[in-house]
C-alpha cells in the first residue's frame, strides 16, 4: 500500500505532480479560461461579495495565507486570513456581502467547522475547499471545490497542500474571471500556465538528491529558521511546520522584511537559515531585497540554504546551499518552492529516527477544538 516507498510522507510527496493535474482536470481549459460551475454560488453572489475571509488551521492556513496574495492582486477584493481557532472568538464583521472559504484536507477540522458555522450564522457564504468528499465541512457548506489529492494517509499534509493551493488559485482566477478584472489577459495566462505545473513539480522531485544529503548533514542541530517574502513568506511558515512537526526541531518562519526588527538577533555562527527567493522577474524590487537580506545574515554566519528559481544567478555567490526550482509565474511559485521544504523535513525526520507518519503527539485528523 506504500508503493514501494518506506513512508506514506513518501508516496505522497511523489503523487504530487498527479494530484496538481487531477486537481486541474475539467476545470481549465488550454485557451486560458476556467469551468467552476460546481461552485454553486451564484454569479451575482460572487459579483458583490465585498470581501472574502479565509479560515483554516495549520498547513491549510498556509495555502490561505498563500491564497490571499492571489485573491486581492486578481481580484482586488480585500481578503483577510485567519486560524480557524481564532475566528469566531472576536465577533468577526460578517454579513450576505461576505465570502468565508474554508480550507481542510479531511473536512472534520473542529475549529474549521465552527469558524464556518459561526460564518454562516452571520448570513455569509461558504465555500469548502476540502479532499474529503462528504465530510462534515463540505456538507455544511454552501459550495465545495474538491481537491484531487487522493486519500493522504501521513499525518503531515503535502499533496493535499499543493492541491489545496492549485484550489485556492482557481478560486482567486474564477473570481476575477466573473467579476471582470483589469487583470483578465493575465488571468488567461495564469489558467494557461497551471497546466506545466505538474511538470515543474515532476521536474522537482528529480532532483531531491542534494537536498536530502543536506538534510542528514543537519541532524545534529537544534534550529533551523526560514525566511520568505510575498507569497515565499507563507512558504517559510509551512517549511518551518514540517520540520517542527516531523523533525521535533525548533524551527521558525518569518517574513524576511521583519529579520531587522528582532529576528536577526538569533544569527549566530552556523544557523542553517533558509531562504525562500521570488522570482528576479516580475516583482524584482522583492527579489533585490532578499538578495540584501541573505547577504546580511551570512555575514552574521549563517549557513545560508537558498530555494531559487532556475537562472537566478544574483543569489550564487551567497548561497552555501543552492535549492533550484523551475521558472514558474510569481504567484504560483510555492507550488513548486514548497516541495524540497517537504523532503528536507521527511529526511531529518528520517536521519534522527523519527517515526515519519505518525509524529509523535500528533493526529491526522483533529476533530476537538
Ligand atoms: C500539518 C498538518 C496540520 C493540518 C491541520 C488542518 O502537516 O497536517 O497542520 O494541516 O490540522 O487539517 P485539515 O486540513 O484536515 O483541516
Amino acid at each position: 500500500e506504500k508503493g514501494g516507498y518506506d513512508y506514506f510522507m513518501l508516496k505522497e510527496i511523489a503523487e504530487q505532480p498527479k494530484a496538481v493535474a487531477d486537481t486541474l482536470l475539467g476545470r481549465v481549459d488550454g485557451s486560458g479560461s476556467l469551468t467552476l460551475d460546481e461552485v454553486r454560488i451564484p454569479a451575482n453572489v460572487l459579483r458583490e461579495a465585498d470581501k472574502v475571509v479565509i479560515v483554516a488551521c495549520g498547513t491549510a492556513f498556509h495555502a490561505g495565507l498563500i491564497a490571499k496574495y492571489a485573491i486581492e492582486h486578481w481580484t482586488r477584493v480585500p481578503c483577510e486570513v485567519e486560524l480557524a481557532s481564532e475566528f469566531r472568538y472576536r465577533d468577526p464583521i460578517l454579513d450576505q456581502q461576505t465570502l468565508v472559504i474554508a480550507i481542510s484536507q479531511s473536512g472534520e477540522t473542529m475549529d474549521t467547522l465552527m469558524a464556518l458555522r459561526h460564518a454562516r450564522e452571520q448570513g455569509a457564504k461558504v465555500l469548502a475547499i476540502c479532499n474529503t468528499n462528504g465530510s462534515t465541512i463540505p456538507r455544511e457548506s454552501d459550495a465545495v471545490l474538491y481537491t484531487h489529492a487522493g486519500p493522504e494517509v501521513a499525518v503531515a499534509s503535502t499533496k493535499a497542500f499543493l492541491t489545496q493551493l492549485v484550489a485556492c488559485y482557481l478560486v482567486a482566477l474564477y473570481l476575477g474571471q466573473v467579476r471582470g478584472t483589469k487583470y483578465a489577459d493575465e488571468i488567461r495566462a495564469v489558467v494557461r500556465d497551471l497546466g506545466s505545473v505538474s511538470g515543474a513539480v515532476e521536474r522537482v522531485l528529480e532532483t531531491m538528491e542534494p537536498v536530502r544529503e543536506l538534510a542528514r548533514s543537519l541532524a545534529e542541530r537544534n534550529t533551523v529558521l526560514f525566511l520568505g517574502r510575498h507569497v515565499g513568506y507563507p512558504v517559510a511558515l509551512e517549511g518551518a511546520l514540517k520540520l517542527k512537526e516531523l523533525a521535533y526541531m525548533h524551527a521558525e518562519g518569518f517574513a524576511a522584511g521583519e529579520l531587522k526588527h528582532g529576528p536577526i538577533a538569533l544569527i549566530e555562527d552556523g544557523l542553517p537559515v533558509v531562504v525562500v527567493v521570488p522570482s528576479p522577474r516580475g516583482r524584482s524590487v522583492l527579489h533585490d531585497k532578499i538578495v540584501s537580506n541573505i547577504q546580511e545574515i551570512r555575514a552574521r554566519g549563517a549557513r545560508t540554504i537558498v530555494v531559487a528559481e532556475e537562472g537566478d544567478d544574483a543569489v550564487v555567490p551567497y548561497a552555501d546551499h543552492l535549492i533550484r526550482v523551475p521558472v514558474t509565474p510569481t504567484l504560483l511559485q510555492p507550488l513548486v518552492a514548497t516541495v524540497p521544504l517537504q523532503v528536507f523535513a521527511c529526511e531529518l525526520a528520517t536521519a534522527r529516527g523519527n517515526e515519519v507518519d505518525q509524529p509523535r503527539n500528533l493526529a491526522k485528523s483533529v476533530t476537538v477544538e
